[in-house]
């Protein structure tokens, strides 16, 4: 019998359940494992290849995203660079426009050189994906909701889309966690992760993964991770396990915080726009209630004024950290435009409607009256 998914967190890491075996897991930081004889290898034999720490949080990822294997890196860049080294010279690749910046400049300039086409679409519009793509269409790759702006792609119609034209669908969800989407079920073929964000969820690891259904793809996933070596420290795999035990309390947390949260700042002098998927208002609320069990931790604003009132308000700040990153306890304020988004171009930038007025929230665990106070006094900056 299957376990339901806050069950399966709860016991994230766990190495073993026979009699006798500890119920946290054991850190195990050996780099090398005994042999019978020569070239004989038993289960374990080098820890860049397989260590029990990692093993036992990939079997956690597996399971949480309905995977049949998972694959753990040292960074969520890492794990996306692996998932982009399934390409080769000639292919296509298309990928969703509004996108985390360091997937945009990883793949402009480490994919794209390597003789791959790159094609970015608006992928809300899936006739535009379709039109898009070439007999030599290789892959999707999707991150949804989207960062900054959370907008929400049909994974189910764009997976069909891939699957038709022979491409593979990848998704990056980072952002909602198997928690609240889980895109192998909905047909994906792979997803990714960036672990530094909500499966860990105390700022303080920074890990990625990947996780997949069909043997051929996970194979070659797993090559890619003990050839090129990206992977991370057993110490690190034992954090992330420990940070998933607390996904589901984190998580619904989040998503009460988010969603009060934007609602209060629709209501806020000089805020002109919120971004957040639980919102009546938002383009793709309907299909984010129907993909999605809720609406997630982020949001984003626009304030009036631009650069330098969005500067202002986020100088004002005090319980909000100004900082990088999200997913963590504590809550993150910061302005994509020369923050997670800096490396994309402005005209890029500003056509994907990411202007320089917009401030993103990484809301977190703190009382929510607090955190309306902070912003509040934050916006009366003149
Ligand atoms: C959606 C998304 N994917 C991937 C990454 C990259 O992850 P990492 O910073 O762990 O390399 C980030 C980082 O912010 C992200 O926001």
């Amino acid at each position: 019998m299957g376990y339901r998914i806050a069950t399966i967190a709860a016991h994230a890491g766990r190495v073993s359940d026979q009699p006798g075996q500890p119920v946290a897991s054991p850190i195990s930081l050996s780099t090398t494992f005994v042999q019978g004889a020569p070239g004989e290898y038993d289960e374990h034999a080098y820890s860049r290849v397989g260590n029990p720490t990692r093993d036992a949080l990939e079997r956690t990822l597996a399971t949480l995203e309905s995977g049949s294997s998972a694959a753990v890196f040292s960074s969520g860049c890492a794990a996306m660079h692996a998932a982009l080294q399934l390409l080769g010279p000639g292919d296509q690749l298309v990928a969703c426009g509004d996108i985390y910046g360091g997937t945009y400049r990883l793949i402009e300039q480490l994919v794209r050189p390597m003789g791959v086409e790159v094609a970015w679409v608006d992928m809300c519009d899936v006739a535009a994906v379709e039109a898009a793509m070439t007999g030599r269409t290789k892959m999707l790759w999707i991150e949804t909701p989207t960062n900054p702006l959370l907008r929400v792609f049909d994974i189910e119609a764009l997976s069909t889309l891939a699957q038709s034209q022979g491409a593979l669908c990848v998704v990056d969800n980072t952002f909602a966690t198997p928690l609240l989407q889980r895109p192998l079920e909905l047909g994906a073929d792979v997803v990714v992760h960036s672990m530094s964000k909500y499966l860990n969820g105390h700022s303080d690891v920074v890990a990625g993964a990947i996780i997949a259904n069909a043997d051929e793809v996970s194979d070659r996933l797993r090559f890619i991770q003990r050839a090129g070596g990206a992977v991370p420290s057993p110490f690190d795999c034992y954090l992330v396990a420990r940070g998933i035990k607390t996904l589901p309390l984190r998580m619904t947390r989040h998503c009460e915080n988010a969603q009060t949260l934007a609602e209060w700042l629709g209501e806020q002098d000089g805020v002109v726009a919120v971004h957040y998927p639980g919102l009546e208002q938002h383009p793709e609320h309907e299909l984010a209630a129907r993909q999605r069990g809720a609406f997630g931790g982020m949001v984003a604003f626009e304030v009036a004024g631009g650069l330098e009132r969005a500067r202002a308000v986020l100088g004002r700040v005090r319980l909000f950290s100004l900082a990088e990153s999200l997913g963590g306890v504590e809550s993150l304020i910061g302005q994509p435009a020369l923050m997670s988004h800096a490396s994309m171009p402005k005209e890029v930038r500003e056509a994907q409607g990411i202007r320089d007025g917009l401030i993103r929230v990484s809301v977190g665990l703190e009382a929510i009256e607090d955190l309306q106070q902070d912003l509040a006094q934050a916006l009366l900056t003149p």
